[in-house]
């Protein structure tokens, strides 16, 4: 199957059919301590951050999703236009389609007509990325005049698909390698979460930035599930699979000095505060964007999420972003007792003030 016909049937297939895993992401389980005296007027709540240099107006991602078919151009634009409008950082799909056929570049390099100063991440897999040369991987980032370059792990999504990549020898030595260019390299996972073990792998090996990208949102055994190609028992019982976010989050920001951006299953604001809250440092939102995207809305559902993070601030007393990873946080549940077996010290949490 060409590459084109898989992208396309991963953006057909999540957009009409529930593809999430069953399992929460873990945000129901943890609770943002409230506060009804937070002295703080609404208005200046300052949500900006600073992301490798540049000054975002949140600590918000558009996830890496598309290109490489004809569909992905109006997608992409619309995500970028919006990513221009609201400063918030967008990344785009596994390029590797591009890299195969120069009549998909377009589908890419979009972005840039509608996001002239928007930080822009590339995006390849690590199992290709092992293939690439210097110039390949000069093409993939000069595409979309990109800020940063992600490499995203799926060896869950590689091993349900019938035609996916069975060796994954060698990853490591290449993120290395790309490491020792001038671009900031995020390494991410694509929903089944990422462990201190391997974030500390990962650091290891250079990399500017972990986005953890757990389970609990957009299942990619669920996507492969309806696809010919997979296997489909396989991808069934792997529906489930991976380190939900909350837990992802907190083992990998309490073990690694890298910024760490969370995503998987965030799909509001508060959400988002919670993760910051958590450990991360940037939160991303794949699915929930590209169905607004579709409806030609990224922009207002940028604007909402970012109005909710300001309102989950504001009631937490948290005037700015630095204040809300101080926030007190309550972890129940699963995700404590994760982290508990995991050594970390959830009443830490639960009393970083007052
Ligand atoms: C993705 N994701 C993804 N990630 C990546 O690094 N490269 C890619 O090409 C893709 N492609 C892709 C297509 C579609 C249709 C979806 C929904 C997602 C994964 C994405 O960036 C993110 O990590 C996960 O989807 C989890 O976030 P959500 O969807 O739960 O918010």
């Amino acid at each position: 199957m060409s590459i084109e016909k898989r992208k396309a049937e991963h953006i057909e297939i999540s957009l009409s059919k529930n593809v999430e895993a069953e399992l929460s992401a873990g945000f129901d389980e943890v609770f943002l301590v409230h506060n009804s005296l937070p002295e703080l007027n609404f208005e200046e709540i300052e949500t900006g951050v600073e992301l490798f240099g540049k000054k975002l107006s949140a600590p918000l991602i558009i996830s890496g999703m598309t290109g490489g078919y004809e569909r992905a151009e109006k997608i992409n634009a619309e995500l970028a236009k919006a990513a221009e409008e609201l400063n918030i950082a967008l990344g785009i799909g596994s390029q590797r389609a591009a890299i195969a056929n120069k009549k998909l570049e377009r589908s890419y390099s979009i972005v840039r007509k509608h996001a002239k100063n928007a930080f822009v991440i590339a995006n390849i897999g690590a199992v290709q990325l092992r293939e690439l040369n210097e110039k390949e991987i000069k093409k993939i980032v000069e595409m979309v005049e990109a800020d940063a370059i992600a490499v995203h792990l799926n060896p869950l999504q590689e091993i349900v698909q019938r035609e996916g990549d069975r060796d994954f020898k060698g990853c490591i030595a290449a993120i290395e390698k790309l490491s020792s260019f001038s671009l900031p390299v995020i390494v991410k996972e694509t929903g089944a979460g990422i462990s201190r073990e391997v974030a500390k792998k990962i650091e290891e090996a250079k990399a500017s930035a972990i986005d953890i990208s757990g389970l609990g949102g957009t299942s990619f055994a669920g996507v492969e599930y309806y696809r010919e190609t997979s296997d489909k028992e396989l991808a069934k019982i792997l529906w489930n699979w991976g380190i939900r976010t909350c837990a992802s989050i907190a083992e990998v920001s309490e073990n690694v000095r890298i910024p760490v951006i969370a995503s998987g299953g965030i799909r509001s604001g508060i959400d988002g505060a919670k993760a910051i809250a958590l450990g991360a440092d940037y939160f991303g939102l794949a699915l929930p964007f590209l169905k607004a995207a579709v409806s030609g809305k990224a922009k207002e559902f940028g604007e909402r999420i970012i109005k909710e993070l300001k309102a989950a601030m504001l009631l937490t007393g948290a005037g700015n972003i630095e204040e809300l990873k101080k926030a007190n946080i309550i972890i129940t549940g699963k995700t404590r007792e994760w982290l508990e077996l995991r050594n970390i010290d959830c009443k830490k949490f639960a009393n970083r003030q007052g």
